[in-house]
């Protein structure tokens, strides 16, 4: 294919050279002449391992040329990637200058272009922008319709200075937002002989992929960095700690944990949290990612009663308060403590859990509950049709498959919010709603 590839940094120069190899005509255009006339002597324009080498190869073989020229080179193609930098503004906010430029001038170029052109853009950019940067400024400038006289796709880009060949070769997933499948699936086309998984999704959830990943590595990094320098002051050897860490591929690394739903709970994790973090405090060793955890979990309990209390509702059944299903514990169930904000907020509840109601005629739970948390013994159903009758809204609090069949049988006069993690959305004609997805 004949490629336009825009800006000639890291990511546009690894992809050129790469495209190039991989048997495409590419032509690369950056505002910096000086890069371009590198890059037109066979050399790359950034200090990257085996870029060089390409680079010459594909100006050698005529594959590789370069220019400031945006429009011919517009014309000469049949896709461009957008691969210009989107730094930060100095509040922080996405500066995204280059992108709007560089669409600007790839707009100009189409209205003089009699057959349809692909736009992908590479660069990292916030949700949204695709829809009210780049497509407004391709429309205005070339004065066609986005979808009929042109295509727009994001395919954000993985790689990692250093290894980049590496990784655009083996890349974590190919990653193609776009609103129509003929687009993606040419974007598609440029990655057929990669193993890596397909991922054809919104231009929205493209984008907001991309940022997730990253600060997810973030956070790994400082999670890491603070379970090390606690385990230095202790003694303990924290590299071990998380080597050993890492080879739970179980519960650690893998998807458990990591679905939007509720907050946690339960007798470990907010017991063990206090106590990490405490003794981080009487050691003096600052860990303000691990402090945050609590206070962000707290928030979605919050986030919980604002929706209830939102949808005006008074009458509100729960189905489902121990900390998650399957169990009769009561400890530290985020489920209770949202059940108390709302009963503080003069809400009518109707509570059912078959587990807590099975353990309430044993010994070790009824005791919890008599001492604990007897003001929800009163408010404890004796079926869940009762809940269901009751509640103009209805809180889904834990997984039970008989919580998933009471849903099926719900009408349009019934308002349901589901803590549950995600999770195929139920049939159901009431109204239905998450609190995180
Ligand atoms: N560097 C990485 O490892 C990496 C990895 C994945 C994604 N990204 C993302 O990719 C994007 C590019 O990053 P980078 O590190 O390659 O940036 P960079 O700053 O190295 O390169 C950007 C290039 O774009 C050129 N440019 C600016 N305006 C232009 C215009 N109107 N027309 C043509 N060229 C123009 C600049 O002269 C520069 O050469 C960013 O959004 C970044 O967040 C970077």
């Amino acid at each position: 294919m004949k490629i336009s590839v825009f800006g000639l940094g890291y990511v546009g120069a690894v992809v050129t050279a790469c495209l190039a190899r991989d048997g495409h005509e590419v032509i690369g255009v950056d505002t910096d002449a000086g890069k371009v006339a590198v890059v037109n002597d066979g050399h790359s324009p950034i200090v990257e391992p085996g870029v060089e080498q390409l680079m010459a190869a594909g100006v050698k073989t005529g594959r590789i040329s370069a220019t400031t020229d945006h429009k011919t080179a517009v014309l000469d193609t049949e896709m461009s990637l957008i691969c210009v930098g989107t730094p930060s503004k100095p509040n922080g906010e996405l500066d995204l200058t280059h992108v709007a430029r560089v669409c600007e001038s790839i707009g100009a170029a189409l209205k003089e272009k009699t057959t349809r052109h692909l736009v992908i853009v590479r660069s990292t950019m916030l949700p949204g922008s695709v829809e009210g940067t780049v497509i407004p400024a391709l429309e205005s400038s070339s004065g066609k319709k986005c979808g009929s006289g042109f295509g727009v796709a994001i395919n954000p880009e993985f790689l990692r200075e250093g290894t980049a060949i590496y990784d655009f070769d083996n890349p974590p997933k190919t990653v193609i937002g776009s609103e129509l499948l003929q687009d993606a699936e040419k974007v598609a086309s440029l990655y057929a002989k990669l193993e890596a998984p397909l991922i054809m999704t919104s231009l929205r959830t493209a984008e907001m992929v991309k940022y997730t990943d990253n600060v997810f590595h973030a956070l790994k990094v400082t999670f890491a960095n603070e379970i090390g320098a606690l385990c230095k002051e202790l003694g303990v050897d924290g590299a071990e700690v998380m080597s050993i860490f890492c080879k739970d591929r179980k519960l650690n690394l893998s998807e458990i944990y990591l679905k939007p739903g509720f907050a946690y709970g339960g007798s470990c994790l907010p017991k063990d949290l206090r106590a990490l973090t405490k003794l981080a405090q009487n050691k003096d060793v600052r860990v303000p990612v691990l402090e945050a955890i609590a206070a962000s979990n707290e928030l979605q309990i919050q986030r919980a009663a604002r929706r209830v209390l939102a949808s005006g509702c008074r009458k509100v059944g729960v189905l489902g308060f121990a900390f998650k299903g399957g169990t009769d514990d009561l400890r530290e169930s985020p489920v209770v403590t949202l059940i108390e904000v709302l009963l503080g907020k003069g809400c009518e509840l109707k509570l059912y859990d078959p587990h807590v109601a099975l353990g309430r005629l044993v010994g070790a739970n009824r005791r919890y509950i008599e001492q604990h948390v007897p003001h929800l013994s009163k408010l404890m159903a004796a079926s869940l049709e009762e809940v269901v009758q009751h509640g103009q809204l209805i809180l889904i609090g834990n997984h039970d498959s008989a919580f998933d069949a009471a849903l099926e049988g719900l009408g349009p006069e019934k308002q349901v919010i589901d803590l549950r993690p995600a999770r195929p959305f139920p049939k159901t004609a009431a109204r239905y709603e998450r609190i995180s997805s």
